[in-house]
């Protein structure tokens, strides 16, 4: 049994951990006990953090001081910006934008990276503060627009949107982006969050945890697969064809349908439901229903062909893309956003293992070639 091999390292234990936990049978999804339902509707993503990173809900005290910890570390130093904007004059895509300035704001923390164990939870909040402004930066430049300084008095969310339009959002902006922070917080240990734990086990400092998990997430089976949704939608919107159209071409030409499966969900993912009564919401109040048809019309299909019984059911990013849609968020920085928040889940459990840490290090069944005859160089 020792020897089993277990590809992509299905169903595997390595850890213990009370953060959150994903019941894949029944569609839940639990923050340490909290029921993601409750938290998207009743608590903001200031709150998710410092129940990850602190182990219970703040009171109104704890989390104004909190808060105004977090918010005083928003400010990211000019030369960050200058390599954001280098960045963008190079064309470089968002989440890789992300990666190397994440990876560039070591150098300005004023922590000793020795004491990684110790300072993670403290470079943690400066790294959760500071990234949006790297992204709203790096999205102002692109646009030929100055970056916009951040302001202390608006919400991690507001904030945000704030800096990256240049007006202060409405309140339903505002809700409707703390709501979507929120639910992408923590997953358990999905790919980018055992990257970032892989390498917080070696008590690297977690700077190169994070952007390792940046790395990790910016791929189309994980955090890209909203960016890949939502360019479907606009593709069918383009062509001639209906969205039910587009799938079965998809699927008869072999191609995986974006924002449907999930390693551990073979229901519904929990998440994806909350966001799409969200959609509904914003597509009633607007009236305009083009999204939520095209994403009705393509899960009612595929329920219909038997893959949602399966198990290969809506998963978060089949509806996020659509919701960021009606705020106005460009369609490639919807991986980012999803970094901007799994940050905190990452933070938590690199914390968390490094409190009683062993190097994770697993092995490979070798399938090479054994005796093999060694020819020097110039003989071979
Ligand atoms: N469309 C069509 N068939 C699918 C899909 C899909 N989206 N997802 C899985 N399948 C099929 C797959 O072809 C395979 O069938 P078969 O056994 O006949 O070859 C079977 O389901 C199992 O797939 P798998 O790749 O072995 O399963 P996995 O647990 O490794 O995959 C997944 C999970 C998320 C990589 C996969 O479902 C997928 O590629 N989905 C599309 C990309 C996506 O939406 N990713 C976001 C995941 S949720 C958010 C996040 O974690 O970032």
């Amino acid at each position: 049994m020792a020897d089993e091999l277990k590809r992509g390292l299905e169903g595997v234990l390595v850890a213990e951990s009370d953060l959150s936990y994903v019941d894949g049978e029944v569609g839940k999804l639990v923050y340490r006990g909290y029921d993601i339902e409750d938290l998207a509707r009743g608590a903001s993503y200031e709150e998710v953090l410092y129940l990850l990173w602190h182990g219970s809900l703040p009171t109104a005290a704890e989390l104004d001081a909190f808060a105004a910890d977090l918010a005083a570390e928003r400010e990211v130093d000019d030369d960050v910006i200058e390599t954001v904007r280098a960045l963008a004059d190079a064309g470089e895509r968002p989440m890789a934008a992300l990666r190397t300035a994440t990876s560039m704001l070591s150098a300005y923390d004023p922590d000793d990276e020795a004491d990684a164990g110790e300072t993670t939870l403290r470079q943690g909040r400066r790294i959760t503060a500071k990234i949006p402004t790297v992204l709203a930066a790096f999205e102002r430049v692109r646009q030929g627009e100055e970056p916009v300084t951040p302001d202390p008095d608006l919400s991690h969310a507001g904030n945000f949107l704030y800096m990256l339009t240049g007006t202060e959002p409405d309140d339903v902006s505002e809700e409707t982006f703390d709501m979507a922070l929120t639910l992408h917080a923590d997953h358990g240990l999905n790919a980018s969050t055992f990257t970032a734990m892989v390498i917080g086990s070696t008590m690297a400092d977690v700077y190169s945890g994070v952007t390792g998990g940046i790395g990790a997430l910016s791929g189309p089976l994980h955090g890209g697969a909203n960016q890949d949704v939502m360019e479907v939608l606009h593709e069918v919107d383009a062509s001639s064809k209906d969205p039910v159209q587009w799938v079965k071409d998809a699927r008869d030409d072999g191609r995986r349908v974006p924002g449907f499966g999930h390693r551990v969900y073979k229901v519904k993912d929990p998440r994806a439901n909350i966001l799409e009564e969200k959609l509904r919401d914003l597509a009633e109040s607007s009236g305009d229903t083009k999204w939520l048809d095209y994403t009705t019309a393509i899960e009612e299909y595929l329920t219909e062909q038997g893959l949602v019984e399966e198990g290969i059911a809506p998963n978060v990013d089949f509806y996020s893309g659509s919701v960021y849609d009606s705020l106005g968020i460009p369609v490639d920085m919807y991986t980012p956003i999803f970094a901007m928040s799994r940050v905190g889940g990452w933070i938590a459990h690199v914390a968390e293992y490094q409190e009683d840490n062993r190097l994770i290090r697993p092995r490979a069944r070798y399938t090479g070639p054994e005796d093999s005859e060694f020819v020097p160089l110039d003989e071979r």
